[in-house]
């Protein structure tokens, strides 16, 4: 399988394109980690993956937290001792003007899509 022995990270994959993304990966061989806020959901989409097959890791862990983060990362080297593949997924959205967002709305949306 083109991804086997290869571990991937996809960021916010509990649902939508990082859901899709992890199963992929799953299906073409990686150890996935699920990483989410979400961890019921995160550990629901494990157990899919494990239940055809394939290999995961479900990480609680908010990426617009620079603690967690480094948490997740130590935490899947002490495991796996690489990281092969990094998708860095998860991201949020508000919609309306910029006017009607707040600055601590404002900052949570930069640190979570861009800063880690
Ligand atoms: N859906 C679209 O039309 C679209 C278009 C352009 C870009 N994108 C981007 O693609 C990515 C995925 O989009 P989607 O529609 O699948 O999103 P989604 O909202 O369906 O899923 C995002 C996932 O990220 C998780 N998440 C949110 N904040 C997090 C955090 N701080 N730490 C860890 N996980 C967190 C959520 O719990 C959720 O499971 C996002 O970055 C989004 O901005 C989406």
């Amino acid at each position: 399988m083109m991804l086997e022995n290869k571990e991937a990270i996809a960021t916010g994959s509990a649902r939508g394109t990082g859901k899709a993304v992890a199963l992929q990966f799953a299906r073409k061989g990686a150890v996935v980690v699920v990483n989410d806020v979400d961890l019921e959901k995160a550990e629901e989409l494990g157990h899919q993956i494990k239940s055809q097959g394939g290999q995961a890791l479900m990480v609680r862990a908010d990426v617009s937290n620079q603690k967690e983060v480094e948490e997740m990362v130590k935490s899947i080297y002490f495991k796996f001792g690489k990281i092969d593949i990094l998708v860095n997924n998860a991201g949020i959205i508000k919609r309306g003007s910029i006017e009607d967002h707040s600055y601590d709305e404002w900052n949570k949306i930069i640190d979570v899509n861009l800063t880690y």
